[in-house]
Formats: C-alpha cells, structure tokens, sequence
C-alpha cells in the first residue's frame, strides 16, 4: 500500500480549494477537513452574540474567552456531506451566507483563535492521509506536509463562479458585491500579523483560471502519485 500523504492546499478565497480537496480525499481514501468551515463557525457564533459586526470589528476578549465553549465538529449527512456542526447544531449552510463572510476575516486575525483552531486541525491531520485546505496549512499547520498546493485565479473569474454558486442557493448578490467580498478577505488574510496567507516555499502554484476542474485534478493526481512511487 503507498503511504499515507498530508496534502495541504492553500490559496485566495473562492479558487475551488474545497472542491479540489474533497475530490482528491475521496479518490484516495482520505479524511478531508475544511479549515475554513472551523473559522466561519467561531465567526457565526460570535455573530450571533453581538461580537462582531462587518464595520465595527469584533470584541476580541469576548470571543477568546468564550473558545472553550465552541464546539465544532464535522458530520457525515445522509447526502455525503461532512456537514460543520457548531455546539450539536447544523450549520453548514449558514457558514457559507454572506453574512458571515464579511464578518470572518475579523475574527480570523486573533491570536488566540488560529492557537486554538490550529491545534484542532493538527489533531486531526495526525496520523496523515489527511487533505486540509485553507490559508496556513502548509506554512503553519502542516509544515511537513508532502504535498502543497497553492491555488489562485483571477479576480474576475472567481467573483462570477462565486456568485454563480451562491446564486443557486437562492442568495443574489452582484458579481460586484462578490468581488469586493473576495478582495477584501484576501487583503485582510495577506496582511493579518500572525500566518498571514503566503505559498509555503516549496508549494506548487495551481492557477486554474483557464483550466476545467477535470484537467486540475488529473494534474494534482500526477503530483500525487509522483510522491507516492
Ligand atoms: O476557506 P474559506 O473562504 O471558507 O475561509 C473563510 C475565512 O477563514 C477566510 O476568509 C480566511 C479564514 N481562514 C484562515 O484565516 N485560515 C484558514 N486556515 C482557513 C480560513
């Protein structure tokens, strides 16, 4: 049997980084975690106390002291879905609403929050045959891991499927309102003080702007099974 990979994949918001992830953890046998999916669920539930709010910010002290009673956990549904699940409650869909997403970069740059997170995904990326993806997994959660990818493609490009996407879940939003989401979380995620996103070294740029998912996944198998033999 080939050994057991930690594929860590990283990049700007809304390049396909979970999509990637989920089809490579499935055609391998591996576990897939959203890293992401872990800082949209402290942001909601900061949200949902008053904690934070897209102009204001966030009242850090509140949320760092209130981490040990956030408790978020992935479940397999009936459709095939690891589904994010915050203090018991589903709330896989309601991480992925606007709402939340002009909130989380906020609480994405506090210290205590990315300990605290980090040290949960290391748990569970710790016997390999693990694909995370975010933005400091190859730099700060797995520095080891043998396989890094960072993904980008161009502004434009990743607004329209953005919205796309979104729009099929009922949510309408301009191309425009996206774009502006997309830039300023990138912004806020490369200029945060602590693991701001920047490609690991020795990451692999995959910019997929003008390639269809399924050629992207036969190049990353390649990748794969070069580190494999
Ligand atoms: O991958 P995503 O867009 O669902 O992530 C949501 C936000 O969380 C993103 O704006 C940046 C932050 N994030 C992070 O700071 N570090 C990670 N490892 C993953 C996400």
């Amino acid at each position: 049997m080939s050994k057991p990979l930690t594929i860590a994949i990283d990049g700007h918001s809304s390049t396909g980084k979970s999509t990637l992830a989920k089809e490579l953890a499935k055609a391998l046998g591996y576990i897939y975690v959203d890293s992401g999916a872990m800082y949209r669920a402290v942001a909601l539930y900061a949200l949902r106390n008053g904690w934070v709010s897209a102009s204001a910010g966030c009242q850090e002290s509140e949320i760092n002291d209130s981490l040990d009673n956030v408790h978020i956990s992935f479940e397999l549904d009936g459709q095939g879905i690891n589904a994010t699940h915050l203090n018991g409650e589903r709330v896989e869909e309601e991480i992925r609403t606007m709402e939340v997403s002009n909130v989380v970069s906020h609480v994405a740059k506090l210290v205590p929050v990315r300990r605290h997170l980090v040290a949960l995904q290391q748990a569970m990326g710790r016997n390999g045959g693990v694909v995370m993806d975010g933005r400091d997994i190859g730099t700060v959660v797995f520095p080891d891991a043998e396989l890094k990818i960072f993904m980008t493609a161009s502004d434009q490009v990743r607004a329209e499927r953005r919205q796309q996407e979104l729009a099929a879940k009922g949510q309408h939003w301009t191309v425009a309102e996206v774009l502006d989401n997309l830039q300023s979380r990138d912004k806020a995620d490369m200029e945060r003080a602590d693991s701001p996103l920047i490609a690991a070294q020795d990451a692999r740029t995959l910019d997929n702007s003008d390639i269809t998912k399924a050629e992207q996944f036969e190049l990353v198998l390649d990748w794969v099974k070069s580190l494999q033999s």
